[in-house]
């Protein structure tokens, strides 16, 4: 079955794929020729995914999921929550939005953190979500060179390193998107 995955962000594409089982396939933006920026003006993390989902189909006219992710940490009421992209301003930048967080955490607030991937799944008649959760700590500093966005600092509950340094597999078989794409795989299937 092949399926498209309203996204622009080649990491979202390959670590969707490699959870996919094989008889799936997944299209990205690209293979449409969809260059547009998709909006992202919700104030919560699954208006952002109904948004992103509900542009594309409409644009597009075909069956796609779409996902949108945060990072929250309680001591900072959330933060940076459904601003995660741009913590630390308009350029996305992974690093300055690490840096952020890690200072405004300091040596003293309490570190518990977790991360919340929503998927929005639109066909012409419906729209259905899945949520998926993985709780862990915020890291005292970065560590590990794969991943993506926060992985160097998030370090997952049950484990000694952080995201970035853990295999894909392991990333996969307990992260928020690895949660919320087996609800999706098993109501598609
Ligand atoms: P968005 O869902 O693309 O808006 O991503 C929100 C922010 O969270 C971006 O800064 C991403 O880099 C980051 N992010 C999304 N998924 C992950 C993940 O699995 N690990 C670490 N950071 C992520």
């Amino acid at each position: 079955m092949k399926i498209l995955f309203a996204t622009q962000n080649l990491n979202k594409i390959e670590e969707v794929q490699s959870i996919l089982p094989q008889d799936f396939s997944v299209l990205g933006l690209t293979d449409f020729n969809f260059e547009e920026d998709i909006p992202e003006t919700q104030n919560t993390i699954e208006g952002n995914a109904i948004q992103k989902a509900n542009f594309v189909f409409d644009k597009l006219g075909v069956l796609c999921f779409s996902e949108d992710t945060g990072l929250i940490v309680p001591s900072l009421n959330g933060e940076p929550g459904v601003f995660s992209a741009r913590y630390a301003g308009p350029q996305r930048n992974a690093s300055d939005n690490m840096t952020k967080l890690l200072n405004k955490l300091g040596n003293d607030k309490p570190r518990k953190a977790y991360f919340e991937t929503v998927i929005a799944l639109r066909t012409k008649d419906s729209l259905k979500t899945f949520t998926g959760r993985c709780h862990g700590q915020i890291a005292f500093e970065q560590s590990g060179n794969g991943g993506f966005g926060y992985d160097p600092i998030f370090i997952p509950d049950g484990y000694l390193a952080s995201f970035a340094a853990l295999s894909k597999t392991i990333k996969n078989e307990i992260s928020h998107r690895g949660q919320a794409m087996k609800k999706l795989i098993s109501y598609l299937s």
